[in-house]
């Protein structure tokens, strides 16, 4: 922690320089003002984390003083320094906001305990404030790279929904197409954000301890359940949980859940109260629910009731626009991370990039890029620094002099219809020789025999056509 700052403001000069001679002696930064005027200059100055302030000063009553100081500096903790004869001063104090107060005559000793406490306080705050601050950066909106314009629309959709009223939100898309990103972002761009995000997949526990995990048990409601739990949803009141892997909750369970979508009440498990809380639910799947409810395995009503703001995020293959954004962004953070100085991709190992299909999205994209880092000695990624499946092309072009190769159509997990592509490539060819069926030959590196045959065979020919142009 940085050094604690404290201001003493205090105008009895025995006590004042008594406490802050100690509290320089704990390393504290502490400065002292004899009259309030002198110390709200200070404050002005420099904020301190903690004021000890006199409640009887020459110049202004302290609870004023505390007043106009909480005003001004939130966050900064006021310990009162009261008469013991004033009970009254010290319990209207605490309603003012101090932190805290200790009534006089006081030892260094006792003064230094609350003054600990105090710190501690202050600096747990800052610490809470602090990862909060990293989490909203971590999980801001432009964390999801956004360039096609699906991914655009998605994007914007997410912003609506977040600041929404929408008490549900279903994610469906592909394994690793962003839904847990998207469940984050969503919670820490919303009024519920200095609250709880709660994570649970619905596939990780057996039904009755997810049933427990989710809300709660009483004691003594299963034979381990010695003492009453509370569950996630409790402990989320006022923030998000994201129901991940929702088409394989127990139906048992989906009732439940839904009896809390409607009615914001469920119970602890061995409970006969209803317990009623404000949480968001994000539900995510990267099954069809439709699918799963009409084959039985999910119950409708809680499919149309998670239905009601559903966001689809696209497979990876279906936004390729996106691709080089994503693998820069990758690229950047992988540098960083690895100590490396890579500055980018290549072109061909992009155009490869951009070919290949996905199965994994973004995830597999992500570890990709990962590896190729790890292995990268610097420079730019390459064509060599790519897994070889990514590669398999299906046509290499050479240029004249037969020198460079570069593959111009990629073949992926997919395949492709041979025979197609070479129906395609001689119709190019013939088009670019403008019929003339020795050029496109030469342009395919064929003997003109070769280019009559496929002619025929793919039905290029013409009825009248001999071959020859006039
Ligand atoms: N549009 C995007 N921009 C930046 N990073 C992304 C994007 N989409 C996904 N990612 C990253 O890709 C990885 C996989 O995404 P995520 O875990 O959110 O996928 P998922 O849809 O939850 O997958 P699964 O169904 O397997 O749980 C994460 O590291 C995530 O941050
Ligand atoms: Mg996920």
């Amino acid at each position: 922690m940085a050094q604690p700052s404290v201001l003493i403001i205090e105008d009895e000069e025995v006590v004042r320089t008594a406490l802050a001679k100690r509290l320089r002696m704990t390393d504290c930064l502490a400065e002292a003002a004899a009259t309030g005027e002198e110390g709200m200059k200070r404050l002005g100055e420099r904020p301190a984390d903690l004021v000890l302030l006199d409640y009887r000063l020459p110049d202004t009553d302290g609870l004023e003083l505390l007043e106009r100081i909480r005003r001004r500096w939130p966050d900064t903790l006021v310990i009162m320094m009261t008469a013991y004869t004033n009970v009254d001063v010290a319990i209207q104090a605490m309603r003012l906001g101090a932190h805290d107060y200790v009534s006089k005559p006081f030892s260094l000793d006792e003064m230094m305990v609350v003054v600990d406490k105090a710190l501690e306080t202050k600096h747990l705050r800052t610490e809470v404030r602090r990862l909060q601050t990293t989490r909203m950066q971590e999980f801001a909106f432009d964390q999801i790279v956004a360039r096609s314009p699906k991914m655009v629309e998605i994007v914007d959709l997410l912003k609506n929904l977040a600041v929404s009223e929408a008490r549900t939100i279903l994610l469906q898309g592909e394994s690793g197409t962003g839904k847990d990103l998207a469940a984050k972002v969503l919670h820490y761009n919303s009024p519920r954000a200095e609250h709880p995000f709660m994570n649970i997949t619905c596939t990780a526990l057996p039904e009755t301890l997810l049933e427990s995990e989710l809300f709660g048990h009483e004691k003594g409601a299963f034979t381990d359940a010695r003492e009453r739990k509370q569950g996630l949803f409790e402990l989320a009141e006022g923030g998000t949980i994201f129901l991940d892997e929702i088409g394989d909750m127990p139906r048992s369970l989906q009732a439940k859940l839904l009896r809390f979508l409607e009615e914001k009440a469920f119970r602890r498990v061995g409970g006969t109260r209803d317990l009623v809380v404000d949480v968001r639910i994000v539900a995510a799947t990267n099954k069809d629910l439709r699918r799963l409810v009409s084959d039985g395995e999910f119950r409708e009503d809680l499919f149309y009731r998670l239905n009601i703001f559903p966001v689809t995020l696209p497979p990876l293959r279906e936004r390729a626009d996106d691709i080089p954004l994503l693998v820069e962004r990758f690229i950047g953070r992988y540098s960083e991370e690895f100590h490396k100085e890579v500055t980018g991709i290549d072109p061909a190992a992009l155009a490869v990039m951009q070919a290949y299909d996905w199965p994994g999205n973004v995830r597999e994209m992500r570890n990709l890029i990962e590896r190729a880092m790890l292995l990268s000695t610097g420079g730019r990624l390459t064509l060599d620094s790519l897994p070889m499946e990514l590669m398999i092309p299906a046509v290499v072009a050479t240029d004249e002099e037969g020198g460079e190769t570069q593959p111009l159509v990629l073949l992926g997990p997919q395949g492709v219809d041979l025979r197609q592509v070479e129906r395609l490539l001689v119709e190019q060819a013939m088009e670019l020789a403008v019929g003339n069926q020795s050029r496109a030959a030469q342009l395919l590196r064929i003997s003109r025999d070769q280019l009559r045959y496929r002619l025929q065979k793919y039905g290029l020919l013409k009825a009248n056509d001999t071959g020859h142009t006039s």
